[in-house]
């Protein structure tokens, strides 16, 4: 079977491009039922989430907007728990519908934050969709409501995801193999 390293660790194929895509094209004509109409801003959580936000921003057939936010809180493989919020949003989002596009929702502490710091400006209408959702580690908030992929608590990279930076670039998704990472 194929294999990826990076910085010493190696990572298993786990979703291929062809199911993303098929997914992402449900997820698209799911959110365009539900927003005809409204005009949706789709909010944008920059950096893992730029590819899944461009393939279903493309399968959105209703008029709608986008707009990037971007936040940090992991470093390596396992959650620092501090949000920071690095670029901030300069849309006024009062009395509108916003679809934050997430790639990941794992302990649920980044959207969490963002939700809470959106309602602030009064939008008329919060929703998450994420690309993947990890249910066993969720800590803050609830299930999103667009969800992609359910997945267990494993660490995953490609399709913007990363480790350190790295491995955003990859078409497919991969999974940290634990055995052959701890043999290295
Ligand atoms: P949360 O705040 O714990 O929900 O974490 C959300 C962020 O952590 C995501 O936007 C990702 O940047 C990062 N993250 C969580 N799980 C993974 C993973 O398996 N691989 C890569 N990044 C992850
Ligand atoms: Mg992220």
């Amino acid at each position: 079977m194929k294999k990826v390293t990076y910085n010493g660790l190696t990572f298993k194929p786990y979703i291929t491009r062809d199911r993303i895509q098929a997914r992402i094209k449900e997820l698209g004509a799911q959110i365009t039922e539900e927003f005809n109409g409204r005009r949706p801003l789709f909010l944008v959580v920059l950096n893992g989430a730029f590819p899944f936000a461009s393939d279903l921003f493309r399968e959105i057939d209703t008029d709608a907007e986008i707009s990037f936010v971007r936040l940090k809180s992991y470093e390596g493989t396992s959650t620092t728990g501090v949000v920071k919020q690095v670029l901030g949003l300069t849309e006024n989002i009062e009395g509108r519908p916003v679809v934050i596009v997430e790639d990941i929702v794992d302990t649920g502490t980044t959207i969490t934050n963002l939700i809470a710091d959106l309602r602030q400006k009064n939008p008329a209408d919060i929703k998450v969709a994420t690309l993947l959702f990890k249910p066993n580690s969720l800590q803050h908030g609830s299930r999103p409501d667009y969800v992609g992929f359910e997945i267990p608590t494993k660490f995953i990279i490609g399709f913007g995801l990363d480790l350190d930076g790295l491995a955003r670039n990859l078409p497919d998704i991969w999974v940290l193999d634990e055995e052959a990472s701890s043999e290295a």
